[in-house]
Order: structure tokens, then C-alpha cells, then sequence
């Protein structure tokens, strides 16, 4: 294939204008609720000040390599998940798949929240939650039904509306294409996500009782690292919230240019997201020491994660703090800001998948792919059962979809395929820090044993204890069921042949004299 034809697919594809595009979309889709509701409470849980240490070990040893061999996977051969791996060994595709699948199932609920949030951004103008924002939130406003009577298909016309409208924004980002949809959207939203934390940050350090929630968070209890539950949950932590390994950062490398550094966008995009992750802690806990001074409790009586730290804690924060508003507006702005450029990412991949499978249009993969997304989305997650089907879906797919296809990919990859000489030298040519020596042996020996120790740590306890109590047929179908549908899927989708006109070769280099690819949204 000439260097032109090469060129001319790039162009059909898309690609992001410059390597800074492609960092702020990296950041943008690492950055997200994993930072500013999970992070804090988990390094609170597992030795506050102590879990810096196996968070950073986690970070160099997992987390960076993992990066830059999704990097690689998407850079070498200019293709999304299934592509990536179907040009990298035909047997491989449904690998891709795999991941596919999970990014769709991730899409669907990750709405809702955001959904969510837009109402609370709402509400915080005018206290709308009332005095009591733990009844209102499981009361009126999802009006959660009790999970042991079974799934409930009535609506809730307040959770229907806000996620139609996030559907439908999401709809028209995903539709403006790779750079103009988005490489724009990070470009906007990172820059202000960063400043109106940082203003919530420092807002919340000025709140009495700051100092104690700090104290808090920081304090070390070194004893934790001795316990493999704490290492678990730093390599767990890390995996979520770099988005590494099912996909998304395949994809957005197969869109940036030959000339790029990748093993240096890596590193940036790594210390990025964890500096923002350190920020949040930050925020997060000044705030949650205010609420416990305001309510003369323990930090322990309210620090808590997840919905119940954005939904709960912090508007009974902001209806206690003076300019509560301020930090309600700040925080929820924050909360959509990261979440959305998240969104995007996940819809990236299944999009770019679908696009390259049946080579159809930006528009036409868009819609084929965020019509059913977004029926579904609203059918399970704008009713009463909305937040059981939720927990369940997503505890599911973090442990047994999104660790247990990166352990495999890379087994794969590595030890199947023997793909890794191959990836050395394109990294090495492709980027300014040196990765011979250590990055193969962390990627082939190390980072592969920790992520089967942490599969094997969720697998055991979810096999001791029934997951958060839902009746057993509730977590067959929703957790166990969609973590096996997702493979069963891939490996059908797999089965698909592809046009005649894709070539399931590597492309060779593009004539470097060509100038910047434009991407065109036929
Ligand atoms: N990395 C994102 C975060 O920290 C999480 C994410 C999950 C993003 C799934 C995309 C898909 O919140």
C-alpha cells in the first residue's frame, strides 16, 4: 500500500492536530470520577498517608507500562481495540472485542451519573435537596425501590430527562469527530476542570475543621503494608483510573501522528492524572473534616466514597458551609467536567471499532452505536432500580471485566504472540525515553503477576461474601451475566469478517512530507 492510500485513511479515520491534543484527551479520559470520588476514600481506607507508597509502586510498576503498551498496541498499527489486535495477530481480534464490550457496558451507566450530577448542579443553586440530603437522595430523587422485591420498570421522570440530555450532548460531541468533538472537548473542558477544582480546593482549606480532615486522609498507619488487601487496592486503583487496558488508550494513539513522542506523552499523562488524583484527596478531605467539626463527629462517622460521598456528604456539606452554593456549583461543574470527557472516551472506542469493522461514517458509527446505548441507558437506569443495577454492573465489570481482560491481553500479547521485540523498537523509535530492559521485563513478568494477585484477591472475597447483599439471581444477571456476555460478544464479533477494502497489515511508514491530516467526517 503507498504512502497516499495510507494517508487518505488516516484522514477517513480522523486524527488529533497535535501531540498536545492527544495528551489533553488522554488526561481528559483518565481523569475522572475515579479520581474525585474513589481515590480519597480508598487511600483513607488502606493506610491514609501509607497508601502513598504502594500507590506510587503501582504507578511505575503497572500503570505507566501498562500505558505505553496501549500506546504502542494503537500507535504501531493505526487501528481501534479490534483492529489493534487484529493486526497484530488475526487470532487475537477478539481480545478487542472484549474490551469493546466493556467500554458499552461501562457508557450506560457512567451516563446516569453524570445525569445525576447535572440535577444536583441544579439543586445546589437553591438547596434543593432540604435539610435531610441522605433521605432525599435513596427517597425522592431516585425513589429507589427495595432490590429484594425485584427489578422495577417505572420511570422516574427526574432521572429520565437528565439523561436524555446528557445522551444527547454526548450524541452531538461524538458526531463532531476524533479532533473537532473529542480533541475539543478536552481541549476546553480539562483546563476548566483544573481551575474550578483547584478554586474548590482552596475554598475547602479555609473551612474550620480543614486541618483535622487532612490529618485524617495523611496520617500513616504503616502496619497497612503489610496487608495485601491495601496493595490490591492501590493497583486496582490505578488501573481504573488511568483507563488502562480495555481500550480507550488504543484508540486515541491510533490517532496521533508518526513524529509523536509516545513513551514521554505517557509519563506526562501518568503524573498527571495522579497529581489531580492528590488534589482531589485534598479537596475531598478538607471538606469532609469541616462536615465532621459541624456535626461534632469523628471523621470516620462521615468520610465515605463514591455516590454517597456526591450525592450525601457533600450537600449536607454545602447547606452547612457559608457560600455553600460556591462549593455545590464548584464541585458539581467538576464532577461533569471530568465525567464527560470520560464518557467520550468509552464511546471512542466502540464508535472507532464499529467504524473500522464495517468502515462506515463518523455519523453513521455514531448513531449505529449511541441510538441503543442510549435506549438502553434510559431503560435501566432512569427507573426505580436505577442505583442496584447500577452497583451491580459496575462493581462487576471493574473487577472481573476491566483487570481480568488486561491480564489476558497481556499474556497474549507477551507470552502467546511474542509480540513484545516488535513493541520495543516501536517505542524506541517512537518516543524519547528509553524503555529497553525495564519496560519489557515489567511488562512480561511483573505487572502481569500483580494484576492475577488482585484478580484472585476480588475473586476470592466476592466468592465469601455475596456482593452487597442483592439477591442472588440480581448479581447473576447483572454482574456475573454481563461480565460473561461481554466475552461471549467479543468472540462473536470476532467471528465478522472484515471489508475487503481494510488491510489487516501494519501500515508502513506515511510519506513524512505529507501535511497535517485533516480528518474528514464522511
Ligand atoms: N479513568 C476514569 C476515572 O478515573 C474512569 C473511567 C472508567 C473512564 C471507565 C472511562 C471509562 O474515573
Amino acid at each position: 500500500m503507498s504512502s497516499t492510500d495510507q494517508a487518505a485513511i488516516e484522514k477517513r479515520r480522523g486524527a488529533f492536530s497535535s501531540r498536545n491534543v492527544f495528551i489533553f484527551a488522554a488526561i481528559g479520559s483518565a481523569v475522572g470520577l475515579g479520581n474525585i470520588w474513589r481515590f480519597p476514600m480508598e487511600a483513607y481506607e488502606n493506610g491514609g498517608g501509607a497508601f502513598l507508597l504502594p500507590y506510587l509502586i503501582a504507578l511505575l510498576t503497572a500503570g505507566i507500562p501498562f500505558l505505553l503498551l496501549d500506546y504502542v498496541m494503537g500507535h504501531r498499527t493505526r487501528g481501534s481495540a479490534p483492529l489493534a489486535f487484529a493486526r497484530t495477530h488475526r487470532k487475537t481480534e477478539w481480545l478487542g472485542w472484549w474490551q469493546v464490550g466493556i467500554c458499552f457496558v461501562i457508557a450506560l451507566y457512567y451516563a446516569a451519573i453524570l445525569a445525576w450530577a447535572l440535577r444536583y448542579t441544579l439543586f445546589s443553586a437553591d438547596k434543593g435537596w432540604g435539610d435531610d440530603p441522605n433521605a432525599f437522595f435513596g427517597g425522592e430523587f431516585l425513589q429507589a425501590s427495595d432490590p429484594t422485591k425485584g427489578i422495577s420498570t417505572e420511570f422516574v421522570i427526574g432521572l429520565l430527562v437528565p439523561l436524555v440530555i446528557v445522551w444527547l450532548a454526548v450524541i452531538v460531541i461524538m458526531m463532531l469527530g476524533v479532533q473537532k468533538g473529542v480533541g475539543n472537548t478536552a481541549m476546553i473542558f480539562i483546563p476548566v476542570l483544573i481551575l474550578a477544582f483547584l478554586a474548590l480546593v482552596i475554598r475547602s482549606l479555609f473551612l474550620p475543621g480543614a486541618a483535622d480532615g487532612l490529618n485524617a486522609l495523611f496520617t500513616p498507619d504503616w502496619s497497612a503494608l503489610t496487608d495485601t488487601g491495601v496493595w490490591a487496592a492501590a493497583y486496582s486503583q490505578i488501573f481504573f483510573s488511568l483507563s488502562i487496558g480495555f481500550g480507550i488508550m488504543i484508540t486515541y494513539a491510533s490517532y496521533v501522528g508518526r513524529k509523536v513522542d509516545m513513551t514521554g506523552s505517557g509519563l506526562v499523562v501518568g503524573f498527571a492524572n495522579s497529581s489531580f488524583e492528590l488534589l482531589c484527596g485534598i479537596g475531598v478531605f478538607s471538606a469532609l473534616g469541616f462536615m465532621a467539626q459541624a456535626q461534632g463527629v469523628a471523621i470516620n462517622e462521615v468520610a465515605s466514597g463514591g455516590p454517597g460521598l456526591a450525592f450525601v456528604a457533600f450537600p449536607t456539606i454545602i447547606n452547612e458551609a457559608p457560600a455553600g452554593v460556591v462549593i455545590g456549583l464548584l464541585f458539581f461543574a467538576s464532577l461533569i467536567l471530568a465525567g464527560i470527557t470520560s464518557l467520550v472516551s468509552i464511546l471512542e472506542v466502540v464508535i472507532s471499532a464499529i467504524r473500522d469493522k464495517f468502515e462506515m461514517s463518523r455519523i453513521g458509527a455514531t448513531m449505529a452505536v449511541c441510538i441503543p446505548a442510549a435506549a438502553i441507558s434510559v431503560f435501566f437506569f432512569s427507573t426505580k432500580s436505577a442505583l442496584h443495577v447500577l452497583d451491580i454492573a459496575d462493581n462487576f465489570i471493574n473487577k472481573f471485566g476491566i483487570l481480568f481482560v488486561a491480564v489476558v491481553s497481556m499474556v497474549v500479547l507477551v507470552w502467546i504472540v511474542r509480540a513484545l521485540p516488535d513493541f520495543v523498537e516501536h517505542l524506541t523509535t517512537h518516543g524519547s525515553v528509553p524503555i529497553r530492559g525495564w519496560w519489557p521485563a515489567l511488562i512480561a513478568v511483573v505487572t502481569p503477576l500483580a494484576l492475577t494477585f488482585v484478580l484472585i484477591s476480588d475473586f476470592v472475597d466476592t466468592i465469601k461474601e455475596p456482593y452487597g447483599g442483592y439477591p442472588t439471581w440480581m448479581i447473576a444477571t447483572f454482574g456475573w451475566g454481563v461480565v460473561a456476555a461481554v466475552i461471549f460478544g467479543g468472540v462473536a464479533a470476532s467471528l465478522v469478517k472484515w471489508r475487503p477494502e481494510t488491510s489487516l497489515d501494519i501500515p508502513g511508514p506515511i510519506d513524512e512530507g505529507t501535511a497535517p491530516i485533516k480528518e474528514e467526517n464522511r
